[in-house]
């Protein structure tokens, strides 16, 4: 039932209508307070976005100090200095010849640009009947239309069809949920082949990019490719002529313990988005990172991205992600996130026995954790069952702060838990998370009457 805003007091448009919200009123390291003094583990660093830990004294002061010295100058008409040393240091950690960015504030707006990026090249270099995006099945990138577009998340998008562009499908590899299960020989899921056919039946002189995300994020759950998944996928890009996007918006900025998730695999994107980690949560920022051989046929051309926001280039978000950028790196806390990544997924290996538990898979201090009705077939819960939802509700009341997916079964069904907490995470902490974790599974399973 809808409570009444009015009888609330609230005139809050929340985000979900029929909930009644605790209020967090104070939040430290890995903690949140609620004002009855209760606290939570925020285990999934709230969207995957808080790596540095709250309350850090230092990004604070960094945005303050920006405040007050220049809070706002438009893109269009000036450069500052916040926006010059965001660049420099994200060129610096970018992998090979990407080194131009453009800052912007959601993931969701990354990734529009990013892809009006990629169609803007193929204009200006003559190409103009490449438009088409190829995205993997099931993805996330994001709610504006484009980006929903791209994303394969058939319950975000159910009401706006008719407003989505046409984006050809390739199935993610995946291997939870495809038919080789992650092993050799690999199927074209995991092999990187379902690219290429993607490609070939859109029509290669059509396609201009392909985006994906390099390790999943939360609708597959974390799923880790194979180590050659994308050498062969940058080598279909390449054979083809399409632009490469690779979406870090939820991997990126060191979540997998390594700058990028695509960093391991040896291979360079054309387009690079970032988002969530790169300001720990401050403020919303997100980025647009390419190569000058991407944007001077636009120099060359029509001279601008056709890409216009008021936002964009902020001087304030910006200093919040160079203050960022250097506390990850003075504390070498990238590093810090891999150590305690193998730490997290080693005892999360534990859990693999417990009941509901199918599958736990990620890397770095990114985990997922797949709840099934049977471990042996992997059907998963129906989802009348609402177990995800059960889990999350059981985890607030333990004290522990989860992320829930749902659908990525089949497109309806699937029930999974993301965890991520802050780099800043200690071994005691990260115990203590999956001790929480634990205990909040049992409250969920007697909930829904559920045994392995
Ligand atoms: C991979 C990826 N891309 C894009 C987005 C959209 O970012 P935002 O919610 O900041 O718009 C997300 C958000 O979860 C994401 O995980």
């Amino acid at each position: 039932m809808m409570p009444d805003p009015a009888a609330a007091g609230s005139h809050v448009f929340y985000r979900k209508l029929t909930r009644q919200y605790r209020r967090i009123v104070r939040a430290e390291g890995c903690y949140l307070l609620d004002d009855t003094g209760r606290r939570y583990f925020d285990a999934c660093g709230g969207a995957f976005t808080v790596s540095l830990g709250h309350g850090v004294a230092e990004i604070a002061g960094a945005i303050g100090d920006q405040a007050r010295t220049l809070a706002y100058v438009n893109g269009t008409a000036f450069t500052h200095g916040a926006v010059e040393e965001l660049a420099a240091e994200l060129a610096r950690v970018s992998p090979g010849d990407l080194e131009l960015v453009y800052p912007l504030g959601s993931g969701s707006e990354a990734v529009e640009a990013a892809l009006k990026l990629a169609r803007q090249y193929w204009v200006e270099v003559g190409r103009g009947a490449k438009h088409t995006v190829v995205a993997l099945a099931p993805s996330y990138h994001g709610n504006t239309l484009l980006a929903l577009s791209a994303s394969a998340r058939p319950h975000y998008s159910a009401l706006f069809g008719e407003w989505l562009v046409e984006v050809v499908r390739a199935p993610a590899p995946y291997a939870y949920r495809c038919e080789c299960g992650g092993t050799p020989p690999y199927c074209p899921a995991c092999s990187g082949d379902a690219v290429e056919a993607a490609i070939v039946r859109a029509g290669p002189d059509t396609v201009a990019a392909v985006i994906a995300e390099p390790v999943g994020g939360s609708s597959t759950g974390a799923a880790v490719p194979q180590p050659e998944y994308w050498r062969r996928v940058r080598e279909i890009c390449d054979r083809y002529d399409v632009l490469l996007v690779a979406d870090e918006v939820l991997t990126g900025a060191g979540r997998t313990g390594t700058w990028s998730a695509l960093e391991p695999y040896g291979i360079v994107p054309d387009i690079m988005t970032l988002g969530k980690g790169i300001a720990g949560g401050y403020v919303p920022l997100s980025a647009v990172v390419t190569s000058r051989r991407v944007a001077e046929p636009l120099a060359r051309g029509s001279g601008a991205l056709a890409h216009a926001q008021t936002f964009s280039h902020h001087p304030v978000l910006c200093a919040a992600g160079v203050a960022t950028l250097r506390y990850l790196r003075e504390r070498r806390l990238v590093e810090r996130c891999a150590e305690m990544g193998r730490v997290l997924h080693r005892r999360l290996a534990e859990l693999r026995d417990l009941p509901l538990v199918g599958d736990v898979r990620g890397r770095g201090l990114l985990a997922g954790i797949e709840f099934v009705a049977d471990t042996e077939t992997r059907e998963p819960l129906p989802r009348s069952a609402r177990f995800a939802e059960h889990f999350t509700d059981a985890a607030l009341e333990e004290g522990l702060v989860v992320w829930p997916n749902v659908g990525h079964a089949d497109g309806r069904n699937g029930d999974l838990v993301m965890l991520a907490p802050p780099f800043i995470v200690t071994e005691d902490q990260l115990d203590e998370m999956l001790d929480l974790w634990t205990r909040a599974l049992r409250r969920a399973a007697d909930r829904v009457g559920a045994t392995k």
